[in-house]
């Protein structure tokens, strides 16, 4: 036996996990448009959210500009939550000084218009932008501003006509219901794709996989599927690959985009020889405690109208997923664990120093790895990767992501390769 008496627990190494502003991993984040809400979340009333430990006020102004405020007003510091939206900007509650959404001062209806431009009041902004039914900030340097990446899978010259549709498939929770939790643990469990078959198959029963049939616990998880893991030029993807019990192919990829955007494709497969995930997801970091899960959707046209009755790929909000319940009692959560179960319980922020990492953990150790890289590059004053600073090149971008079904003489024919099926 190995005595816990006296065990202490090491300090975190915050270098990956925490993101307040002037962390390394703060500010690599701060170097990325961040999903904050979705576009239809913003009327006629602002809104206050919190990522990466700051809070911002968020405002669509009558133009139909958005923008990004700290909450407390140049004047006195009221929270601008509380102020009015109107056609030139967002108004103090207190004594009405007008935002523009970049943060000029334009009223000051108690004071004379001299004083005002004396004053020359501007409340601290970040530039903010609308895609794809989502609103994004930018909390970097000013001026640092990247070109809006617009991957493959959302881009409607590459996957067809589709609706861009932002997002909230867990709520307002990250995948698989996951919120009071270090952000990375969350993101890392997109390449962890043993835990699919440990905690979503083989502990807590089928949790809507059906990619997962035939796998029993008479099994040894390292039997049930071939699993590797890859760099790419994006980030980190696994490549599965499992026989059915009909003796086809099933070959899955879901994939990291560093620092903190991921693809994961639908959750069952429908048969298809190659289909692509529909959404790109983001685990937004809310502070160093919780994490949001936010996303894009490409949603598929039929007759020009969005289809009706279509389902993104990883929405699994029905009875199927133990986790879709909010409010479990703690035995259910004990009996039938999810992934809120599995990660929240990793400790608030995961201890690093105390893991004991397998090859099965390859995926969480390239992809520390490429974000450690990414702060060197920054430390360096590079740009880090999956940075686009040319417009032209900001469209397209090839993602690695999809489920496959391969019948037994196409497997054979790919050999080897079959796990890294282009
Ligand atoms: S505190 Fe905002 S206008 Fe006075
Ligand atoms: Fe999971």
């Amino acid at each position: 036996m190995q005595s816990a008496y006296g065990n202490q627990t090491p300090p975190v190494a915050t270098e990956l996990t925490n993101v307040e502003a002037g962390s390394p991993m703060g500010e690599l984040l701060r170097r990325y448009w961040q999903p904050v809400c979705t576009s239809d979340e913003l009327k006629d009333l602002p809104r206050k959210e919190k990522l990466l430990c700051e809070e911002v006020v968020l405002f669509r102004d009558g133009s139909g500009k958005v923008g990004a405020l700290k909450p407390h007003c140049s004047h006195r510091g009221t929270s601008l939550e509380w102020g009015r939206v109107e056609e030139r900007g967002l108004r103090c509650c207190f004594h009405g000084w007008l935002y523009a959404t970049d943060g000029r001062c334009l009223e000051m209806p108690c004071e004379t218009d001299e004083f005002r431009e004396r004053m020359n009041v501007w409340q601290p902004a970040y530039p903010a932008l609308e895609f794809g039914g989502l609103v994004f900030v930018y909390m970097g340097p000013p001026g640092t501003e990247p070109e809006f990446p617009i991957y493959d899978i959302i881009d409607s010259q590459v996957v067809g006509e589709v609706e861009l549709r932002g997002m909230r498939l867990w709520d307002d929770q990250g995948i698989g219901y996951v919120k009071d939790c270090n952000w990375l643990q969350h993101y890392e469990n997109v390449v962890d794709p043993w835990h699919l078959i440990m905690l979503h198959q083989v502990i807590s029963g089928n949790q809507g996989h059906n990619m997962l049939e035939g796998m029993t616990e008479n099994m040894l998880a390292r039997d049930m599927a071939k699993i590797e893991f890859e760099k790419r030029p994006t980030g980190v993807r696994f490549n599965m690959v499992r026989e059915l019990p009909n003796g086809d192919y099933f070959v899955r990829h879901a994939e990291c985009i560093v620092p903190n955007a991921y693809v994961v494709p639908a959750v069952s497969h429908d048969g298809g020889r190659k289909t692509r995930a529909t959404e790109l997801s983001w685990a937004v970091p809310i502070d160093n405690e919780h994490v949001r899960g936010i996303s894009m959707v490409a949603w598929p046209l039929e007759n020009g109208k969005p289809k009706a009755g279509w389902r993104p790929g990883t929405d699994i909000s029905d009875e199927v997923r133990p986790g879709a319940a909010l409010s479990r009692s703690y035995e259910e959560r004990q009996r039938k664990p999810d992934d809120r179960e599995a990660q929240e319980g990793q400790r608030t922020t995961a201890v690093h120093a105390l893991e004991n990492l397998g090859m099965s953990d390859t995926g969480v150790v390239l992809l520390r790895r490429m974000l450690r890289e990414q702060l060197k590059r920054l430390e360096q004053g590079l740009d880090p990767m999956n940075i686009v600073r040319d417009k032209s090149a900001a469209r397209g971008i090839p993602t690695g992501t999809w489920n496959a079904i391969l019948s037994a003489s196409e497997a054979a024919a790919l050999g080897d390769k079959v796990g890294r099926l282009a």
